[in-house]
């Protein structure tokens, strides 16, 4: 019987995806079990996003995490992935202070964590201009325009941009400029559905949208808002798949009755001697126990 090898996600697949009109579906992840299993569903492109540091680490936002975080994680990931392109999204200052250090953290995710390319948030020049270098040094680049976390000390709080005009003429260039530049795809977050639909017919490259309405040419959700694990947060563009922490507490409560009520572990969860040799060697250990105690 022959095995079909599952295809690998490359960027001009996407590409392709974008021009067939097919939608690319994105999710994050970070861990191996669940990179795993999101893998398995066929999903094209897991984005090892900094929103562990909230979903999974319990920062109360997305700027304390580090570089070695992020490559640990993506790490995991990329041990688990065998079809979906891996990106990995560089932390809050590891590509703010120089070029180079951009450069060369955004190299270590590609060296070391094996991801296949890095995402950026913003558009600034010094961006614009990192995201030149990082192209130069053969590292694909994610955009990512409309609500950036990292920003979330210039914003005061996660709300929807780009609702006036000004607001809405500074995404759109920044998404052109973004496109300019070379990004391989365009993550649009928390934005109208109208601007998002205008980006997304005026710029080549793919846009992902979260928050930013039906008319993207891909969608990514963080993996624990669509499980339902992370029950204190729920914008209105997430849809619970699951209601994961519900499910996931049931379970747990039923192993804490188990265990306290002698339920479990049980017979069928033992092992045994074999059964030939069980009562010889329970009367050999006693004999011994008996022998070692009285010296
Ligand atoms: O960190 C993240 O998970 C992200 C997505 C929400 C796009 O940046």
């Amino acid at each position: 019987m022959t095995k079909t090898i599952p295809k690998k996600i490359t960027i001009p697949s996407l590409w392709r995806k974008k021009e067939n009109q097919e939608k690319i579906v994105v999710l994050t992840a970070y861990d191996y079990p669940t990179a795993r299993i999101i893998d398995q569903a066929e999903v094209d492109i897991i984005l090892v996003g900094d929103s562990l540091g909230m979903v999974v680490l319990g920062y109360e936002d997305t700027l304390p995490v580090t570089m070695e975080e992020m490559l640990h994680h993506t790490k995991a990931v990329t041990r688990a992935v065998k079809q979906a392109l891996v990106v990995a999204d560089m932390p809050y200052l590891s590509y703010h202070l120089s070029p180079q250090e951009g450069v060369a953290n955004a190299a270590r995710f590609i060296k070391e964590a094996r991801a296949d390319a890095v995402k950026i948030e913003g558009a600034s020049p010094a961006r614009l201009h990192l995201i030149s270098l990082l192209l130069e040094a053969e590292i694909p680049v994610m955009g990512h325009v409309g609500l950036t976390p990292q920003s979330i000390r210039h914003f005061g709080e996660y709300r929807v941009q780009g609702k006036n005009l000004t607001q809405a003429k500074n995404i759109l260039q920044a998404a052109l400029e973004l496109e300019k530049a070379g990004v391989f795809a365009l993550v649009l977050e928390s934005i109208p559905r109208e601007l998002a639909q205008i980006i997304t017919q005026k710029v080549a490259v793919p846009t992902i949208g979260i928050g930013a309405g039906p008319d993207c040419d891909g969608q990514v959700l963080v993996l624990h808002d669509l499980l339902g694990l992370s029950p204190d947060i729920s914008p209105k563009f997430v849809k619970k798949y699951l209601e994961g922490h519900h499910l996931f507490r049931q379970a747990i409560e039923q192993y804490v009755q188990d265990v306290r009520t002698a339920r479990f572990p049980d017979e069928e969860h033992s092992y045994h001697f074999n059964s030939h040799a069980s009562s010889e060697f329970i009367k050999e250990l006693k004999l011994w126990l008996k022998e070692k105690e009285a010296k």
